[in-house]
């Protein structure tokens, strides 16, 4: 299955899937291109060092809507592209591609969905409202995407301990191991129908 990743920052759930590719756990699946908002990227760099094209698209490449959602769709069919991961991914799809790959777009998310989730849920923000929360259980989310920000069906979650003396940043990297754990089962399930 030919695979494009979206990713605005360090790409490290981008880099565990391909090495999960890399390692021939996960089969059957290639990363045909790396698109990102943010020109400096991590997860750009990680795709030119792996050949892999890296490519920059926003709103400062594009300024014209129209043809910015013209082209990601052209750019998508040009690598016969059949799933979208979004993987730290700062930006909505535009609702063109959203439905030209219905049930074909994933997203990860670094909390356990419907709860801490939505517009201004991104990054430390999320492990500090699950920390005033005083929930016992983060952990991250996979879901389908769609044009709302973490609102798609939920597919399969990974549930993490809180512990005491958590900070925001200590909680955010036990989740995100657990992110890097879970990402590749889901894309397994659906490019091989097996269950990891
Ligand atoms: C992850 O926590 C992911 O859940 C969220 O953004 C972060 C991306 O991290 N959507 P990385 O760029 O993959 O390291």
């Amino acid at each position: 299955m030919n695979i494009a990743v979206f990713a605005s920052g360090g790409g490290s759930n981008f880099r565990a899937i391909l090495d999960k590719i890399k390692s021939g756990d996960l089969k059957n699946a290639e990363i045909r291109a790396v698109i990102s908002n943010n020109s400096k990227a991590g997860a750009l760099e990680i795709a030119r060092k792996s050949n892999i094209p890296a490519i920059h698209m926003s709103g400062k490449t594009h300024p014209e809507t129209k043809r910015y959602e013209k082209e990601m769709l052209e750019l998508l069919e040009q690598y016969n592209i059949e799933l979208i991961l979004m993987a730290g991914y700062m930006k909505l799809l535009p609702s063109a591609v959203i439905s030209r790959y219905s049930k074909k777009v994933l997203n990860i998310h670094p909390a356990l969905l419907p709860r801490f989730g939505g517009k201004n849920m991104y990054g430390m923000n999320v492990h500090k409202a699950v920390l005033e929360s005083g929930e016992k259980w983060s952990g991250p989310t996979v879901h389908y995407a769609n044009e709302k920000y973490d609102e798609g069906t939920i597919i399969r979650q990974a549930k993490v301990p809180v512990l005491n003396g958590d900070t925001p940043e200590i909680l955010g990297a036990r989740v995100l191991k657990a992110e890097h754990d879970l990402y590749w089962r889901v894309i397994d399930e659906m490019v091989n129908g097996s269950s990891s």
